[in-house]
């Protein structure tokens, strides 16, 4: 004869095996009982599990194994558990952040966070040399951005062991870095810019400019095509 469990196998495949078990745990309790329970008992398993990832040290093996779990969960309680744990260990933390799936954050203790900051897919931020990112700015898919050169200028050894020159680079608040942007070392974006897709940003870009090409050339500025007509309705 078949078990309880046994039977309800399609169901662990499914929901997933923790659901299941909690389904078995509370099977006593009425169904709208039934059902918070569950939910209480998953939220505390993801809990208890970012809780142990925040206290284990950056760049240790436990770090990357469960950086790679949180990087990938779906959904909004993926957001949430990134956002916790990429703040923890942020240099300044940042409220209202939106980090989607398959963000990658290297050497997360040299960033600076801002508010309200929205990441897109695929992201990969290296804040080894400093990142300061402003509030309010959005970074569209696939943007990368490097905060250190590798050193190459002797030739009697490999560039890979000649060490690295750190470059912070700093983003101001109200600043959309499009899709497949690299922005090199070094490079400060002033408020309000905008770095169109697939653009390289390097050295300094003025206020609300906006940026093109590689490496990035100023293409415009904005707000610039409202100014006729606000000039016109003046006169
Ligand atoms: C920068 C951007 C916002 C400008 O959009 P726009 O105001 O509609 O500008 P236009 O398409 O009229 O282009 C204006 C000029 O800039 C050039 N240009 C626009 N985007 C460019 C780009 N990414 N690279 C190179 N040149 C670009 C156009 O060729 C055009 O040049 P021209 O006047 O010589 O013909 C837009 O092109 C862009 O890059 N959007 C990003 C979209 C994205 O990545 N979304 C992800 C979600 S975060």
């Amino acid at each position: 004869m078949q078990t309880a469990m046994q039977r309800d196998g399609g169901r662990a495949a499914r929901t997933g095996v923790l659901p299941t078990l909690s389904v078995y745990l509370w099977r006593g309790f009425p169904r709208p009982l039934r059902r918070l329970a569950k939910r209480i008992h998953c939220l505390a398993f993801f809990d208890s599990f970012v809780l142990a990832l925040r206290a284990t040290p950056v760049n240790s093996e436990r770090y990357y194994w469960g950086r790679e779990f949180v990087i990938h969960m779906p959904g909004a309680i993926g957001n949430t558990y990134r956002s916790l744990f990429y703040n923890h260990y942020f240099r300044r933390k940042g409220a209202g952040l939106v980090i989607s799936p398959g963000v990658c954050i290297e050497h997360p203790g040299g960033l600076e966070m801002g508010n309200g900051v929205t990441i897109n897919r695929n992201v990969w931020f290296n804040a080894v040399g400093g990142l300061r990112i402003g509030d309010s700015c959005g970074f569209g898919p696939g943007v990368v951005i490097h905060t250190a050169n590798h050193n190459y200028e002797r030739t009697d050894i490999p560039w890979l062991e000649q060490g690295w020159t750190m470059k912070p680079v700093s983003i101001g608040e109200d600043v959309w870095v499009a899709a497949a942007v690299t922005v090199l070392p070094g490079t400060q974006i002033g408020r309000g810019a905008i770095i169109a897709a697939g653009a390289v940003p390097r050295g300094s870009v003025e206020p609300y400019a906006i940026m093109a090409g590689v490496p990035a050339r100023r293409i415009g500025t904005r707000g610039a095509a409202a100014a006729p007509a606000s000039a016109a309705t003046d006169s």
